[in-house]
């Protein structure tokens, strides 16, 4: 059934049928069109648009065609052109003439947006909790690992050693902000579009204001044309999502590397692994992979839909259908990886052993061989040199700073005493890095006391 056929005289061609709808992706909407239109309703009757009795009627018709589509005793009929001209062609068809009165003061156009914004909040929610989640595993994995030694990159060159708690702290503070901007889109779209109508809101005395209360906004939207025709709050969503995706797709390759047979910093759990049909002895991280492939259809997402948006006029345009497909797409993905990371990082075994080992190679603590120059009076540019000449000394012996014996060092510059050994040690040297947001232990402590209280006060 067609909700527009009055003005025709020929029946459409079919493909421009198929070409047109949507309810086949827009038939995931059916609660949130039965939940506005229930809203809706109840106002219609307070405002003395419709009777008391009336809205009985409907609200029971509707009532009973959410419960038997939660049920399936109702399939969702395709040849609908969308999801709002099912659910009010199925009302009408049990609830007769009464259910045409449904679509009183409203439009597709109002209709659409309302139930795009109620799906899309519950969404925003719901990668709030699994964000959270992540953030729990990340800080209690973190509380676990303040000693765990590790190096720490950059050009994926080792520079100096840190620990892995500072290292996932890194991560802590990329995910929380994502959190912000999170709840930052909630706050700003949460305003009600319905009773802007087509555009131009209605001639019909509505009460928007208690349709919005009635739906948990904060009030009406308060111009009916930016009503029908606003997408920033999905074009928000997706590129906050793009951006959990980049930061997950970041610390998917630092896992898969770290899960390489070269490094072995990690091993990841077998319920999170999977193997090879060929080669017995594999155990690939596809998880992380995957997440880390995902993160490219998210992009595509958000730049599909700036796209899309770029050159449309006020106010509704059929363009804006083309909003929903990817997005749901994206936030399906969205969910799922955070879901499944957080499985992956949970599980995982960090191999302290390993991480400490190659710290300790690679002359991560040479900046600390300078600096304890520098404490002995040499001028920053000299030691160096200095240490320059040490590291090239020691490679070619393929030995580390501290299998120096004290004559070789002395050969190299008379400044340094026994106690070299103590400021180049490991633990010297992550310990020493005490200013705030460092990786010394005593810094860390105090930054993971932040962020329990940032968890503890994040509504769940
Ligand atoms: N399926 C449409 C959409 O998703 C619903 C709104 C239709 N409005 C209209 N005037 N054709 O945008």
């Amino acid at each position: 059934m067609k909700l527009w056929g009055g003005r025709f005289t020929k029946e459409t061609n079919r493909l421009v049928d198929a070409f047109n709808a949507s309810i086949s992706f827009d038939r995931r909407l059916y609660r949130q069109d039965i939940r506005g239109s229930i809203a809706h309703v109840t106002m219609l009757a307070r405002q003395q648009i419709l009777t008391d009795h009336e809205k009985e009627d409907i609200i029971a018709g509707l009532s009973g065609i959410l419960a038997d589509l939660d049920d399936g005793s109702l399939t969702i009929d395709e040849s609908c052109e969308d999801i709002h001209s099912f659910v009010e062609a199925t009302l009408i068809e049990r609830v007769g003439d009464v259910g045409k009165k449904l679509h009183t003061g409203r439009s597709r156009n109002d209709q659409v947006a309302l139930d795009m914004k109620l799906y899309v909040r519950d969404e925003v929610s719901e990668l709030s909790g699994l964000v959270k989640q992540l953030l729990e595993t990340l800080l209690s994995t973190m509380k676990e690992h303040t000693e765990t030694y590790m190096p720490g990159f950059t050009h994926l060159q080792k520079a100096q050693p840190l620990t892995l708690a500072h290292h996932l702290g890194a991560y802590f503070e990329m995910f929380s902000r994502d959190q912000g901007r999170l709840s930052d889109i909630f706050r700003r779209m949460n305003y009600c579009p319905l009773g802007a109508g087509a555009l131009a809101g209605t001639t019909y005395p509505l009460d928007r204001a208690y349709t919005a209360q009635l739906l948990d906004f904060e009030g009406p939207t308060l111009n009916s044309m930016d009503s029908v025709s606003d997408r920033d709050y999905l074009i928000e969503l997706l590129s906050a999502m793009s951006t959990i995706m980049m930061h997950l797709s970041r610390f998917s390759e630092e896992i898969i590397i770290w899960n390489s047979n070269e490094y072995q910093f990690v091993e990841l759990d077998d319920a999170y692994s999977t193997g090879s049909s060929i080669m017995p002895q594999k155990k690939n991280p596809d998880i992380a992979e995957l997440v880390r492939g995902k993160t490219g259809r998210v992009y595509g997402a958000l730049m599909s839909l700036l796209t899309t948006m770029k050159g449309l006029p006020l106010a509704y345009n059929k363009d804006m259908q083309e909003d929903k497909e990817m997005t749901f797409d994206a936030i399906d993905t969205t969910k799922h990886c955070l879901l499944l990371f957080t499985g992956m990082l949970s599980t995982a075994r960090f191999k302290k052993d390993r991480m400490k080992k190659s710290a300790a190679n690679g002359f991560t603590n040479a900046t600390d061989a300078a600096d304890y120059l520098v404490n002995h009076g040499v001028p920053f540019r000299d030691a160096h040199g200095i240490v320059g000449q040490l590291v090239l000394y020691c490679i070619e012996k393929n030995i580390a700073l501290e299998d120096m014996t004290l004559e070789e060092f002395k050969d190299i510059s008379p400044v340094f005493e026994q106690d070299i050994y103590e400021a180049i040690s490991l633990k010297t040297c992550v310990e020493k890095r005490i200013t705030m947001g460092a990786p010394g232990k005593e810094a860390m402590e105090q930054v993971i006391r932040q962020y329990e209280t940032y968890l503890n006060q994040l509504e769940s």
